[in-house]
């Protein structure tokens, strides 16, 4: 079945997506642009540099998706930087999974990087991140399928130009990689359309007496959050049809302040804030607040703490630095001081105000005032506590 807008993708070049308007037209003007765009010249490259073999429709070969999400230098010193930076085996077999016929899970707790993965996966496998279909409760069946276009229908009666194919059937009609976020959140009977597409490969489309088989190089990947477990837990049968990828959060505390200071140079630099090199040594007090809370313990193992409701993930602390460094930016000096960042500490660990907040007082108390060089933080966020 040919489905309608987007062959232009398919016959384009690696990095390239002259299917899209929204890209590189107006490139500068795109408040957040696709993987495949904001990392093209990467991409680019990496294609350039690729001597393996490429699985059927793969714009590059396992090898280079591996580099591309975890970084390296090309043999004409291209560098190629770190976007998840984990363990290199989680990364070589999520990127094998891809090329087999089962689907990839990515399941973390929040703010593992399971959206962002996702993303950089599907734009160095397939040039095209976009192929996507956000979970929710609401999430109707003709999300995953497809939809009709009603004045056509109606108009016309069921054909080909009636109907509105989903994101996923574009994937299979295309061998493309189609995303599926939040999969725990879609209601049960939504998620076992998903059965069909991932056993037969196949998309059944009855009012036309037709099907849309998928062509080689299609794959899907979904993400599903630990937290949510419960709320629609996935059936037996549908995990079956995926290989499941445990996100870890980052091992180190200078894992975690790598993570964070490389992410909020980039979206401070998508924000055109100042690059703040002095502000490392706040980003280390940010990650080593936010692990000690959520370890429940100190650093250096000695005191026991309580820990508070919230997630306090890694990214909710790249959130933390990039709104401290706007203070820093708009209102301060331009350096990223305690003042900039007790506010937003604050904020993500306050979430329930009356037990969250007994919490943050007896670690501020505790643990906060005793350290040392950690005078002006206790200030800061006595100032804010009030
Ligand atoms: N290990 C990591 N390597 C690189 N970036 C990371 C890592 N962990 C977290 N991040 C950053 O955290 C931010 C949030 O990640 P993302 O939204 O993908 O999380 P998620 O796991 O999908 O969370 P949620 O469950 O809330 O949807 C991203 O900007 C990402 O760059
Ligand atoms: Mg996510």
């Amino acid at each position: 079945m040919t489905v309608p807008e987007t062959t232009a993708t398919t016959t384009a070049a690696a990095g390239e997506t002259p299917g899209r308007t929204s890209g590189e037209a107006s490139g500068a003007e795109v408040l957040r642009p696709h993987a495949e765009d904001a990392f093209a010249a990467e991409l680019k490259a990496l294609a350039a540099a690729d001597d393996r073999p490429r699985p059927a429709r793969w714009r590059l070969s396992p090898w280079a998706v591996a580099t591309y999400l975890q970084g390296g230098t090309l043999p004409d010193g291209t560098v190629i930087t770190p976007k998840y930076v984990g363990p290199r085996r989680i990364v070589e077999v999520a990127v094998t999974t891809l090329a087999t016929d089962r689907a990839l899970l990515l399941l973390g707790v929040p703010g593992t990087a399971k959206t962002w993965v996702s993303e950089h996966l599907a734009a160095a496998v397939s040039g095209d991140s976009t192929l996507l279909v956000q979970g929710t409760a609401g999430t109707p069946e003709e999300a995953v399928r497809y939809g009709w276009n009603y004045a056509q229908l109606l108009a016309h009666g069921p054909s080909r130009d009636a109907l509105v194919p989903s994101p996923l059937m574009r994937a299979m009609s295309e061998g493309m990689t189609a995303r599926v976020e939040e999969l725990t959140r879609i209601p049960a009977d939504v998620q076992d359309s998903l059965i069909t597409i991932l056993s037969e490969k196949t998309l059944p489309v009855p009012e036309l007496g037709q099907e849309v088989q998928a062509v080689r190089g299609f794959n899907l990947i979904a993400t599903a959050n630990d937290r949510d477990r419960g709320v629609n837990e996935l059936s037996s049968a549908l995990r079956r049809r995926f290989n499941t990828v445990v996100l870890p959060l980052p091992a180190t505390p200078d894992a975690e302040v790598d993570i964070v200071s490389r992410r909020v140079d980039q979206i401070g630099r998508s924000l055109d804030l100042p690059a703040a090199p002095e502000g490392l040594a706040e980003i280390r007090r940010v990650v080593t607040v936010f692990r000690e809370l959520r370890d429940g313990v100190t650093s250096d193992g000695r005191t026991k703490l309580k820990s508070p409701s919230g997630t306090l993930s890694t990214a909710e602390a790249i959130s933390v630095v990039t709104n401290g460094l706007a203070l820093a930016a708009h209102f301060g000096d331009g350096v990223l001081r305690p003042g900039d960042v007790a506010a937003g500490i604050l904020g993500a660990v306050v979430r329930d105000p009356a037990a969250d907040r007994v919490v943050w007082q007896e670690y501020l108390e505790t643990v906060v005032r005793e350290r040392d060089g950690w005078k002006d933080f206790y200030r800061a966020c006595r100032e804010v506590s009030v």
